[in-house]
Order: C-alpha cells, then sequence, then structure tokens
C-alpha cells in the first residue's frame, strides 16, 4: 500500500490510485524561493557579488537585462565604463533601453537628461539652468545605479545595500596557472534553487548523465561512490569516492554559499590515470533572474587541470554545464535528457512540499538550510558572513578530482574509500593558510606521498 505524505507530515494518500487526494496539496518553498526586494532569501542574496552579464553582450547599445526580479539597463560608456542602472527615466519613466551610450553615461532618448553610471543627473538640457527646478531635480533625485566589476568576460553586480556592499570575492580559481577561461551562459526557465540543487547531488552524475542512457561524461560515473559533505562556513563539499579497479576517484562538488559552484572535470579525468588536485571544469554561479528564471553565467576551464583544450567551444560549454548541447528538439530532449531537462521539468517553481528527501539527498538538505538560517538571520538584522578568506589573498576553493593508485585492500573498501577521502580533505584544509603560490605544490606532493606510502 502507498502511502502519500505532504511535507507536512500529512498523510494525503494511502491507497493506490489515489491521485485525487494527491492534487493541489503541495506549496513551493517561499522563503527560499522567492528573490524580490524585500523577500527572504532577495535580502540574503542581495549581500553578495553576482555575475549579471557576459561582457561580450554589452555593446554600443544598451542591453535590458533582469536580475532578481529587477528590470534593469547595462550598458557601457563610449569610454568603456560599464552602468547598470535602472530601466526606467526619473523624469517621465520612459526606457533607457532606448537610450544612448556617450562619453559620461547614458543619455535618454524622450528629453535628453543625462545619467552617470552611478546614476548622478549630469544634464536635463530642456529645462533652464541655473537655480530652479532643474537644478533642484539633480540635487535630489538619482536614477537607480548598482556598482558593477567586470573581470574575465563577466560582468558583476552588487544589488543590495550601498553601505553593506562586501569586497569583491577574489576565488583562487580566477587565476590558476595554465588553466584558459572561456565564459559562457545558459538560461534556465526554472527557479534558480532547482538550478542549485544540482550542485550538492553528486549522485544524479550517476543516473542522469550515466545509466540513463548514453553516457554523457565518463564510464566511470556510472558507479554510485562514497558521498560525503564537509561544511565550513558557507562553503560546502560533497565528496564523491569511487573505486575504479586500482584506483580511487575523490571528486569534490563545491557550493559557496549563496550561488558560486565547482566540481572535477567533466571528461578529463575517469578515474583509469592518477591526477592530482585537478581544477574545476567550471567556476560558475547560479543567479536568479526572476522567481521563474534563472541564469548561469561562468567561465569553463581549460587545460592541463581543467578540460581538454577540444572542448574549448560553446558546443563544449553547453556538454560541460548540462551534459548535452541545448538547442535541441523535443523529441531528442526526451531521449537524451541532461540537465535543464531534469529541472526545468519540475515546472518554474517546483513544490517543494511534494519532495521527498532522502539520505542521497542530504548535500541538498544541509545548504538549503544553512541558506534558510541565515536568510532569517538577516531579517532579524544580523547580516552574514562572507567567504572565509586571508586578508588580501584570493579565497581557497577545492572543487577538483584526485585519483590515486592504490590498490584494493583486503578490508572493507567503503570504509576505506570514506576515510581516504576525509584524511584528503583535512590535508587540504590544514594546507589553506599557506601561500597561494606553493599550496597546490604542496597538496600535490601530500598527495603523492599518500600514494607512495599506501593509506592505512
Ligand atoms: S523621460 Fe527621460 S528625459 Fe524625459
Ligand atoms: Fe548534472
Amino acid at each position: 500500500m502507498t502511502e502519500i505524505t505532504a511535507m507536512s507530515g500529512q498523510t494525503v494518500g494511502s491507497r493506490g490510485y489515489s491521485g485525487y487526494e494527491c492534487a493541489r496539496v503541495f506549496d513551493y518553498d517561499h522563503e527560499l524561493a522567492e528573490t524580490g526586494i524585500g523577500t527572504v532569501a532577495g535580502e540574503f542574496l542581495r549581500r553578495y557579488w553576482h555575475p549579471v552579464a557576459l561582457t561580450s553582450e554589452v555593446g554600443d547599445l544598451p542591453k535590458e537585462i533582469r536580475v532578481l526580479g529587477e528590470n534593469l539597463i547595462l550598458f557601457r560608456t563610449t569610454v568603456g565604463e560599464i552602468g547598470l542602472v535602472h530601466r526606467h527615466c526619473p523624469h517621465r519613466r520612459a526606457s533607457l533601453a532606448y537610450g544612448r551610450c556617450e562619453k559620461n553615461g547614458i543619455r535618454c532618448c524622450y528629453h535628453g537628461w543625462l545619467f552617470a553610471p552611478d546614476g548622478e543627473i549630469l544634464e536635463t538640457p530642456g529645462e533652464a539652468s541655473g537655480p530652479g527646478p532643474a537644478a533642484d531635480v539633480r540635487a535630489r533625485v538619482r536614477l537607480g545605479a548598482y556598482p558593477v566589476k567586470e573581470y574575465s568576460g563577466l560582468v558583476f553586480a552588487y544589488l543590495g545595500p550601498s553601505d553593506k556592499m562586501p569586497n569583491f570575492p577574489f576565488y583562487d580559481s580566477f587565476q590558476t596557472p595554465d588553466i584558459i577561461k572561456r565564459p559562457y551562459r545558459a538560461d534556465y526557465n526554472c527557479n534558480w534553487l532547482q538550478v542549485l540543487d544540482a550542485i550538492m547531488d553528486p549522485i544524479h552524475t550517476t543516473f542522469l548523465h550515466s545509466l540513463n542512457g548514453e553516457v554523457q561524461f565518463s564510464e566511470a560515473m556510472k558507479e554510485i561512490g562514497e558521498l560525503q559533505i564537509f561544511e565550513r562556513g558557507l562553503q560546502f563539499l560533497g565528496t564523491n569516492t569511487r573505486r575504479v579497479g586500482d584506483f580511487v576517484w575523490i571528486r569534490v562538488n563545491e557550493l559557496v554559499l549563496p550561488n558560486f559552484t565547482q566540481a572535477g572535470s567533466a571528461f578529463t579525468a575517469d578515474g583509469t590515470r592518477v591526477h592530482y588536485f585537478g581544477r574545476s571544469s567550471f567556476t560558475r554561479w547560479v543567479v536568479p533572474v526572476d522567481d521563474h528564471h534563472s541564469m548561469v553565467l561562468a567561465w569553463a576551464n581549460f587545460g592541463d587541470r581543467g578540460d581538454p583544450d577540444k572542448y574549448n567551444n560553446q558546443e563544449g560549454c553547453e556538454l560541460i554545464e548540462q551534459g548535452e548541447v541545448m538547442d535541441r528538439t523535443y523529441e531528442e530532449r526526451q531521449r537524451r535528457p541532461g540537465d535543464a531537462e531534469a529541472v526545468e521539468g519540475m515546472g518554474s517553481i517546483s513544490d517543494h512540499q511534494g519532495e521527498n528527501l532522502m539520505p542521497t539527498d542530504r548535500g541538498v538538505s544541509l545548504y538549503r538550510r544553512k541558506i534558510r538560517q541565515l536568510a532569517r538571520n538577516l531579517a532579524r538584522g544580523e547580516e552574514p558572513i562572507q567567504p572565509w578568506q586571508f586578508p588580501g589573498q584570493p579565497i581557497r576553493t577545492y572543487g577538483q578530482d584526485t585519483i590515486l593508485f592504490l590498490p584494493m585492500k583486503d578490508e572493507d573498501d567503503r570504509k576505506y574509500l570514506k576515510n581516504l577521502t576525509q584524511a584528503v580533505m583535512k590535508m587540504q584544509f590544514d594546507a589553506e593558510d599557506m601561500p597561494l603560490d606553493t599550496r597546490d605544490s604542496h597538496i600535490i606532493s601530500e598527495l603523492e606521498r599518500i600514494e607512495q606510502d599506501g593509506f592505512e
């Protein structure tokens, strides 16, 4: 007999064919899914920097974008400065999408008011100059504007209160030696949480990307490994450790709240040859467009410690992001679903109350709980923490693959894999206060030592 319960614990159907009993009893998680200004998660998200566009999307014309439910205009002055402003002109609300980019800012098409990237009204040409209404409005009114920073092909913005702006978070993977970063974008027709969940759900790689049809990444991903979660402040590390013959493959998925994600490589690592601290196939953010849409803005990472250079093209980025290319027919998507089909198929906002979270969903439960806690604290006036870092040093990240030659011993191999993973992660955590230029070589030599000495 099937027992169906809502998240509230209420039993809504305890027989077969209980479609009627199950219909319309679930709702979505309003606290985490809603991202507009004044909402619980929306305010939390507004305490962090987010990418909002690719640099290549900002041309000589203003660009309309939507972020966290706000309608905004991104533009570049003729001398190269980028601005991110509210869509509507504060004179009589014309859209600045039809504005003109000039040396000092953006000029409204309707009556020619000129705005600086920081929102200051620089000119009101139709009005009398000198003291009077025009001077008065320039002193009193601003066009809404947000701080932006362009870095390596992505445009980042901070949409929170101006007096709460944190430092721009500089992660170690922004400058991994020998890695070429290729910016890419992927749009999703669903709420941001659905897209974000997948990074703390490493087991879906076994099913969606491996056993469901074609193997989208590597053969060895078919196996369910030993799953563990390491929580460190805003950082969540989900390890999946697999035995592949005489090798042990430790793959680390990474989430730094609220929405920074990394993993191992998509194509290089397959568990069949040694690989020491290979870095993530992507450095990526899941950004809410509004409550029903989200966008991934990212770099795909190519080179010896990322994915092979032959994937350094648009199609390669799409395969890394979703396991499949994006522009496909409905039939193709049904026959070979990738991440987009899995998460968009839940609906534009999944009814979270209809979920039944399992032990393999522990990472998802933990990170959602943490966001809820931090967002509620903020609603009570406690500002959230920022990613941990030494002053002046990049934030340390751990998204990676490590593959060691460690043949199976005469003992419980699952336990061995679990203990080995804990030791490897601890060794890396212990090295986090080392200078960045020596940290990676230290970690790699420690991994070689574990391999040579064996792990007990
Ligand atoms: S509406 Fe923009 S200048 Fe009048
Ligand atoms: Fe996936």
